[in-house]
């Protein structure tokens, strides 16, 4: 029990780090059109942190917006970085600049009391849930799969951060493949830098103080963009030698994106990074092959038989952990990361 604890306190602390105003500034300028006459709703944001409520309240005027409203989580554990000493959780609606000089002001914000913790899923929060248009947040990852399924449940358009190992989760790769969800324009190399007092252990050598570096993070979307209607410009040719057969599917591995053959028809096998430049009137996406929630199984389409099947276990065990898997150059069994199975169109 103790360890369960633990386990939760810890996963809650890596929860606490706060989205840089110009990250969401970067990220919200490309879809500036969506925003005009809407409700905007944060509702992991502590007011007093979060750059989204800053964002959204000094941005205002400028995107048209109809009404902010913010939602401030009372963290019980008094350890976490958030200041939040109020005995209840709030709520801030925001309608607008009313004396003319367009800065949001104490006057102008209106604080509301939570009956509860401002947790997202409680009823007073989805109540608020269900007057926004639109939802943007940083929500905490340890929830993401909750988090989604509950805006995907009120049908809700939103634009939130995550991290790319989410692609490949049971509950939310059925929303990217049935084009209910994309990936946004992202974060400058695939990597955030957000603002926390927790120590920063990756080894990265652009290491900012006051910040921690938390790579493969990107935005999760369904708000239409211009990047999703570009295509991947293909310009390798297909070869039996470069691109090798799956022995457990019916595909061709291709090891990058931008090595796509521009003349093969059938299943390929593309990193998930694939999914950064993804065109649905380009590409249909037929699966995902990850060794994890989702891994392909021995044999479905290879017509593989279970003495082949066992044979392959005992030669690389990746084979059992239901990877995709072609021989080299050497007939070394490779086993391969995750890969989305994806289809010219
Ligand atoms: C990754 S942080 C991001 C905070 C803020 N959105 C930002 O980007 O600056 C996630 C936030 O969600 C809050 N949180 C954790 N569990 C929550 C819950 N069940 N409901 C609402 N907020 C929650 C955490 O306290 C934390 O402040």
């Amino acid at each position: 029990m103790a360890n369960k604890n633990l386990n939760k306190a810890k996963e809650a602390k890596k929860d606490e780090f706060y989205t840089q105003l110009e990250d969401i500034n970067n990220e919200v300028r490309h879809y500036r059109e969506h925003f005009r006459g809407k409700t905007v709703l944060c509702n992991c944001d502590d007011p007093r942190i979060s750059n989204f409520f800053t964002y959204f309240a000094y941005n205002f005027e400028f995107l048209g917006l109809k009404k902010l409203i913010t939602t401030c989580y009372k963290n019980q554990d008094a350890d976490l970085f958030s200041t939040n000493k109020s005995e209840r959780a709030v709520y801030l609606v925001y309608e607008g600049d009313k004396n003319g000089d367009n800065i949001p002001t104490a006057d102008e914000i209106g604080v509301h009391p939570l009956k509860g913790n401002g947790d997202f899923r409680s009823a007073e929060c989805i109540e608020l849930l269900k007057e926004a248009d639109i939802v943007v947040t940083n929500p905490p990852f340890s929830l993401f799969r909750e988090y989604v399924a509950q805006l995907i449940e009120h049908n809700k358009k939103f634009l939130i951060i995550g991290h790319q190992n989410a692609l490949s989760y049971k509950e939310i790769f059925p929303l990217i493949q049935n084009n209910q969800m994309w990936l946004g324009y992202g974060f400058k190399g695939g990597a955030g830098h957000f603002i926390s007092k927790y120590e920063d252990t990756a080894t990265a050598g652009n290491h900012k103080e006051g910040m921690i570096r938390v790579s493969g993070v990107n935005w999760f979307t369904n708000l239409d963009i211009q990047k999703r209607h570009e295509n991947i410009i293909l310009y390798k040719q297909y070869s039996p030698d470069e691109y090798p057969s799956y022995i457990n599917y019916d595909a061709i591995e291709v090891s990058k994106t931008e090595l796509i053959p521009f003349d093969y028809d059938g299943i390929m096998g593309v990193p998930i990074t694939f999914m950064d430049k993804y065109n649905p009137d380009q590409f249909e996406i037929i699966g995902i092959g990850n060794g994890g929630e989702l891994g392909v199984l021995c044999g479905v389409s290879a017509n593989l038989s279970n003495e082949e099947c066992n044979a392959l276990f005992r030669e690389d065990r990746s084979f059992r952990k239901g990877k995709l898997c072609y021989r080299d150059k050497s007939n070394k069994l490779i086993g391969c990361y995750a890969r989305i199975l994806i289809k010219k169109k």
